[in-house]
């Protein structure tokens, strides 16, 4: 097995997260087991899943039959639109857990803020409470907005330790990254390679970059996300895009790279909108 050479980034709550993990989203449930395992045995350390994916069991099996020390692996899951609320919150990480077949998962994240229900903020105190008892390590968010996050912050005693956010050179998200900058929050990428939806292979300067130093555009767009300080998680079923999307630490993008990469923002949403999802 490979030894990761990633990097962590530090929570403000003590604890650490891999910047580089493994996206589960789309893994269907028969298969989850073989694509964690491959992606385990690739050398990713850090899985991010959801209830909402319906693969916690595969994932779980692929955890034990690894035999990877738990305390090298750094689990995500996240809870659904319609657990939001102080008990469904409890029964529902109680089922991610039982599923996942785990003591404890190393991150917890409220999949959505579903504006609408105006739940979150008794969710998150439920998030607190799940955190005190043991059963999540960290405590996060995803999708929340400026508005959403002035309220956790405002209501309760707890910062998130991360807001997962769609993010790639099309959507750079800036006013989200630096919210989370001014206020310790840590910005996790999802949909980092355009979610299946937009192209960014063929953009130019990503097509530039990837030339000038050997490598595809997926591994160029990875190494934007970890040189901008974000944790990234990309997807693939494929081992040997799995394999590749890993073999990014043997190269650096420029500084002019990265900025030309950043310029081809134009605020493009791929996937769900956080006014929308789950009213
Ligand atoms: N919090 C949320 O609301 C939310 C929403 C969406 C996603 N997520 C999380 O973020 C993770 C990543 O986002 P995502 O899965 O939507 O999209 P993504 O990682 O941006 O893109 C995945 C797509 O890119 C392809 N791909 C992967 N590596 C490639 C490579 N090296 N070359 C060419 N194509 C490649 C994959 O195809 P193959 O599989 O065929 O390789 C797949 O079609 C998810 O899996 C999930 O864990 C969270």
């Amino acid at each position: 097995m490979t030894t990761t050479p990633v990097p962590t980034l530090a929570f403000h709550d003590g604890h650490t997260i891999p910047q580089l993990g493994f996206g589960l989203y789309r893994v269907a449930p028969d298969e989850a087991e073989r694509i964690v395992s491959d992606a385990l045995e690739v050398g990713y350390r850090h899985i991010d899943t959801a209830a909402l994916y319906g693969n916690e069991v595969g994932v779980g099996r692929a955890i034990a039959a690894s035999g990877i020390p738990r305390d090298e692996l750094f689990i995500t899951t996240k809870l659904w639109n319609s657990d939001q609320g102080t008990q469904s919150a409890f029964d529902a990480i109680d089922l991610s857990l039982e599923k996942l077949g785990l003591e404890s998962v190393n991150l917890y994240l409220i999949h959505w803020p579903v504006p609408s229900r105006d739940l979150f903020v008794e969710t998150w105190k439920a998030l607190e409470q799940i955190q005190a008892d043991g059963k999540s390590t960290s405590i996060g968010v995803s999708n929340f907005r400026l508005s959403d996050l002035d309220r956790v912050l405002a209501e309760t005693d707890t910062v998130p330790v991360l807001n997962q956010i769609e993010l790639h050179p099309l959507f750079t998200q800036l006013p989200l990254r630096e919210y989370g900058a001014a206020h310790g929050i840590l910005t996790e990428s999802w949909g980092p390679l355009g979610h299946a939806q937009v192209n960014i292979f063929d953009e130019g300067p990503v097509a530039a970059a990837a030339a000038a130093h050997g490598v595809s555009p997926a591994q160029a767009i990875i190494r934007w996300h970890l040189q901008n300080g974000l944790v990234v998680i990309p997807k693939s079923n494929s081992r040997e895009r799995m394999a590749q999307n890993f073999d990014v630490f043997g190269f650096e993008l420029s500084d002019a790279e990265v900025s030309a990469i950043s310029a081809l923002n134009r605020d493009h949403r791929s996937g769900g909108h956080p006014d929308e999802v789950g009213a």
